[in-house]
């Protein structure tokens, strides 16, 4: 088992298997050339699956494939098939470009849900916000997996501008579509132009709900992210993921481990252990997860315990979100 400090349970891993995508957004991947990472530095699938084998013995239950965008990662049907075997609910995290040439593949490895990325039902906005005139594509895969029985939770960012025009479009998708819309507020990462007046607090957006929907609270998933409503006679519900007004780390059990084989223990944590190397010099790798676990904070390393608002971006010390994985 995997137990911090405080008592908190880590079961719950983020693979990050890239730190490529084939969108642009910029509140997750900064502007200019970007050094990708090359393909050696890149764990590769057996180690993924061994690695992975450590954690599941480890206690891991559940594991999130993440990017970048990990069905851009050559070699990611390999990776997903090698990883299918394990005792934990696999599930991934994608814009849902290319979910079309992957269906089966999710159907055979027993995927059941699958979160999209969808910040705009504006094909406009949505070509402004991610470079890439790909929504309809996106649409048409979101469809596809709710027709393929895969549970689907949308990941909405907040961005201010946009979201006022558009919470109740995306409120009224789950009307008759049993999809699961989250509203994440804006996080700020290395390179992404964060500052605290970009915010729209989950507040701020369930008062403008409460005006033109009868919502009701939903009981959460126990260590969910998302504060979940429903409208009621909808069919699908809306959530929001509040890390800047209200944290949740009280109940955190995630890991993450990058793409290039470093446990991060925290989103928000600097502290990186690169247990690749480990590996690659045939030395285990317990020793070194569980010392990344004993090392956790209690609270997002303390950044955010006085509020958002007195967040100084110069002072976000951390990878990029894309190369984190979120
Ligand atoms: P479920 O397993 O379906 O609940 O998904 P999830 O929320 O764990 O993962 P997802 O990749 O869909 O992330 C949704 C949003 O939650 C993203 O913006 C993540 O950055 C954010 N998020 C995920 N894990 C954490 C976390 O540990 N702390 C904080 N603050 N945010 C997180
Ligand atoms: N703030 C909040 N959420 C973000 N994501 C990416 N960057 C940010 C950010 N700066 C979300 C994406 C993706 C999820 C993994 O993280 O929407 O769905
Ligand atoms: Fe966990 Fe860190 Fe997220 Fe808090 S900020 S919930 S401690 S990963």
């Amino acid at each position: 088992m995997l137990l911090d400090q405080f008592g908190r349970i880590h079961n719950y891993l983020r693979i990050s298997l890239t730190d490529n995508c084939n969108f642009r957004c910029s509140y997750c991947m900064p502007l200019g050339k970007i050094d990708f990472l090359s393909g050696e530095k890149l764990m590769q699938p057996h180690e993924i699956e061994n690695i992975a084998k450590v954690f599941v013995r480890l206690g891991v239950t559940k594991i999130r494939l993440t990017g970048g965008e990990p069905l851009v990662r050559n070699g990611v049907e390999e990776i997903i098939r090698l990883l299918a075997p394990l005792p934990v609910e696999l599930t991934l995290t994608t814009n849902g470009a290319r979910v079309r040439n992957f269906i089966g593949l999710f159907k055979e490895a027993g995927i059941r849900s699958v979160n999209v990325s969808l910040d705009s039902l504006n094909p406009d906005t949505f070509i402004r916000i991610a470079q890439r005139d790909t929504f309809r594509q996106v649409w048409e895969n979101i469809l596809l997996l709710l027709e393929n029985n895969i549970r689907v939770k949308l990941n909405t960012v907040a961005i201010s501008g946009v979201i006022e025009k558009e919470l109740f479009n995306f409120i009224d998708l789950t009307r008759r579509l049993p999809l699961h819309v989250r509203f994440i507020e804006f996080m700020p990462f290395a390179g992404n132009h964060w500052n605290s007046g970009k915010v729209i607090t989950a507040g701020q957006m369930l008062k403008m709900a409460e005006q033109h929907y009868d919502l009701v609270k939903l009981k959460d998933e126990p260590h969910a992210t998302a504060k979940k409503y429903k409208v009621i006679g909808f069919e699908g519900t809306i959530a929001f993921i509040t890390t800047m007004s209200k944290h949740f780390c009280g109940e955190c059990n995630r890991i993450r481990l990058t793409a290039d084989g470093k446990v991060k223990n925290c989103i928000f944590g600097k502290e990186e252990v690169d247990i690749l190397k480990e590996y690659r010099a045939g030395r285990p790798i317990e020793p070194l997860i569980r010392e990344s676990i004993r090392g956790k904070h209690k609270i997002m390393g303390g950044q955010f315990m006085n509020g958002y608002k007195k967040v100084d971006p110069e002072t976000i010390k951390n990878r990029s979100m894309i190369r984190i994985g979120g």
